[in-house]
């Protein structure tokens, strides 16, 4: 079920100041930063040779990440990203394992353009985990 990691997210509460850090300091390439109203987040991506990190800003009032910032000023891991092959058959196949979808349960797109959704992180030993339909299934 499940394919490549597609990427940690680390919870900032400065973008900016994050993506010069990963730019200017660690060399690395970054991509954004964009706005995901949708989720509730600014954006930018950090690009390594086998995966990437997401630097992930509060955005708007109601951020899903606004109170992981109150609990962690200065930042943190807030989630990992897993890809699958079909999100829908991940998430039926999960639940009926007991696992709770956060949110109404459906796929929303994420910052790929790919449909996503989170897991509680109750149910996974206190990791918010992330999957990401890679897109094979709907290319086949
Ligand atoms: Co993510």
């Amino acid at each position: 079920m499940l394919g490549r990691l597609n990427h940690v997210a680390i919870a900032v509460p400065d973008l900016q100041a994050a993506m010069r850090l990963w730019r200017d300091v660690m060399d690395a390439e970054v991509k954004g930063p964009v706005d995901q109203p949708d989720h509730g987040v600014r954006v930018a991506f950090v690009e390594l040779p086998n995966t990437r990190i997401e630097l992930l800003e509060p955005l708007g009032a109601d951020s899903p990440i606004a109170n992981f910032l109150k609990r962690n000023p200065s930042g943190g891991i807030h989630h990992i990203c897993v890809e699958v092959d079909d999100i829908h058959a991940a998430r039926d196949r999960l639940k009926e394992q007991g696992i709770r979808i956060l949110g109404d349960g459906e796929p929303k797109i994420g910052a790929h353009g790919l449909p996503v959704l989170f897991l509680h992180p109750k149910d996974l030993f206190g990791t918010l985990l992330e999957l990401e339909e890679s897109g094979e299934a709907s290319k086949s």
